[in-house]
Order: C-alpha cells, then sequence, then structure tokens
C-alpha cells in the first residue's frame, strides 16, 4: 500500500519526512523531477505537463493517491487535471488548502462563508510561477476576509537548494525577507509557501523577528493527510514498498537527500 509524494526536486521531502512520521504505517513513493527543477520559472502548461508526467508514473506505481508536494504545480496544474477528469478510483491533492485552512483557523472542510480572522497582514513567499497564479490570494478569499496579503516571489531559492548552495539559499533568503519588509513592514504571519523553503525555516524566521509567525506546510500537510486517509481508507493505494524515484543524477539526488533530511536516502531512476 503507498501514497505518492510529487515534487519538482528535493523541498517535498520537506513533507515526505512529515507524512512518513506522522503515518509510519503508511508506506510512500517520492518522486522528484530534478532534471527539471525549477518549475518556478516555467509557465503554466510547462508545469501541468511536467506535473501529468509524474503524476501517470505514481499512479504506475500503485500509488491511488498522490499528493502535490509543489505549490507551484498545486497552483498550475491541479485544478486542471481535476477539471480535465482523473482516471477511475484515482485521486491527486495539492498543498495550499491545509495551509490556508491553519490560517484562517477553519477545521478540515468547513465550507462556511469567508469571515473575519485574527491575521491582517500576510507576507506571502513563494516561487515567481506560484505567485504569478495568485492562486493562494483566491483560496485566501473563499475562506477569509481582511487580509491583506503581500507576496514576494524567491527568485534563485529553490536552484540554490537544488544545488546544494546553501550560502547562496541564506543569503536570497534574507534579501527575499528584506525586498517582502520593505512593502510591508509589519506582517503578522508569513507563508512559506514553496516546500523547500522549510530547510530554511530558521532563516526566514530570523529574518523576519520572532513577531512574525511563520506557517509551512509539512505538518499541516501530514495532519491532514492523516484525516483524509482516516475518512477514505481505501486511497492507500496499491504499492508494496517505500522508495524516492528521480529524473536526475540518482547518487547526487541521494547525497542532498540524505544530507537534508539526517537519514539514509536512496533515490533510483524513475
Ligand atoms: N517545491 C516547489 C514548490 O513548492 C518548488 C518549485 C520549483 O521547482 O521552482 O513550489
Amino acid at each position: 500500500m503507498a501514497v505518492g509524494v510529487f515534487d519538482s526536486g528535493l523541498g517535498g521531502l520537506t513533507v515526505l519526512d512529515a507524512v512518513a512520521k506522522r503515518l509510519p504505517d503508511v508506506d510512500f513513493v517520492y518522486y522528484g523531477d530534478n532534471a527539471n527543477a525549477p518549475y518556478g520559472v516555467r509557465d503554466a502548461d510547462d508545469v501541468l505537463a511536467l506535473t501529468r508526467a509524474a503524476v501517470s508514473r505514481l499512479w504506475d506505481e500503485g500509488c491511488d493517491l498522490v499528493i502535490l508536494a509543489c505549490n507551484t504545480a498545486s497552483a498550475a496544474a491541479l485544478r486542471r487535471m481535476q477539471e480535465g477528469g482523473l482516471p477511475e478510483g484515482k485521486r491527486v491533492l495539492g498543498v495550499f488548502v491545509p495551509l490556508i485552512e491553519a490560517l484562517t483557523e477553519r477545521d478540515w472542510g468547513d465550507n462556511s462563508p469567508p469571515r473575519e480572522v485574527d491575521v491582517k497582514h500576510v507576507a506571502l513567499f513563494a516561487t515567481p510561477a506560484t505567485v504569478a497564479s495568485r492562486a493562494f490570494q483566491r483560496e485566501l478569499a473563499f475562506r477569509a476576509i481582511g487580509v491583506d496579503v503581500e507576496a514576494q516571489a524567491c527568485g534563485g531559492v529553490v536552484d540554490a537548494i537544488e544545488d546544494g548552495d546553501m550560502i547562496l539559499a541564506d543569503a536570497l533568503v534574507r534579501s527575499h525577507v528584506d525586498a517582502l519588509l520593505r512593502k510591508m513592514p509589519e506582517p503578522d504571519a508569513a507563508m512559506l509557501g514553496c516546500t523547500h523553503y522549510p530547510l530554511m525555516e530558521e532563516v526566514f524566521q530570523e529574518a523576519l523577528g520572532t513577531k512574525v509567525r511563520v506557517f509551512s506546510q509539512a505538518g499541516l500537510v501530514a495532519e491532514s493527510l492523516a484525516d483524509y486517509l482516516i475518512r477514505h481508507p481505501n486511497m492507500r493505494g496499491g504499492g508494496a514498498v517505500s522508495k524516492f524515484l528521480t529524473t536526475g543524477d540518482a547518487p547526487k539526488v541521494s547525497n542532498r537527500a540524505t544530507a537534508f533530511l539526517r537519514r539514509k536516502i536512496i533515490f533510483e531512476a524513475a
């Protein structure tokens, strides 16, 4: 039994790690499209085509349920894939909604009309494609009123993390936070709207200051998946083992993943 977890590269491992800890008896197949990362500088059609290919590969592995642990794919592809119709018995879930439900203090599936919430000024950090899609603002508007969102497209951060250049990633995060604070000097909350960014969460928090509450997706997605699987136990899928697939250079990706998760991770060719 396995659930698929997909990202353009290494960022989805932050989600994989949290869901694997939360659901130790569920197997997961991870697919990193490292050969084509970053997605954040691609156009929506391109991201859709790459996401479709990755998701079908995970369906072939017996994963009836696939988590798009990538905001860029969730923003550009999820709605179009769902509207286009999925094969019988297959499901694809994104990572936005758990984050926005946490921000707006809602329980899963609470579809009541939008209402006022505690946070008023929210900083969103995401890839250029996710920011351009305005998908966060759209999902937020379904649930909350009176929230001012300032978005910062964090060019270069995903590339630096994929290259293992954490000094560059650190400098870029600080400069993107500075740019955001010039537009919104006192955010109440910050959303890390890219699954690579939890790897830099301490830097975001330090640069933003302790007064800003930083929301990151991994733990929230894990809770939401646990809840989903209780309601849909048949969606655990038909795969038999946990494994890690990459379109990139498997030994190189394995080394970076091992360093990030601080446990041995071995990728194989997708
Ligand atoms: N982890 C992906 C996300 O959440 C990164 C996208 C990219 O490859 O630029 O958006």
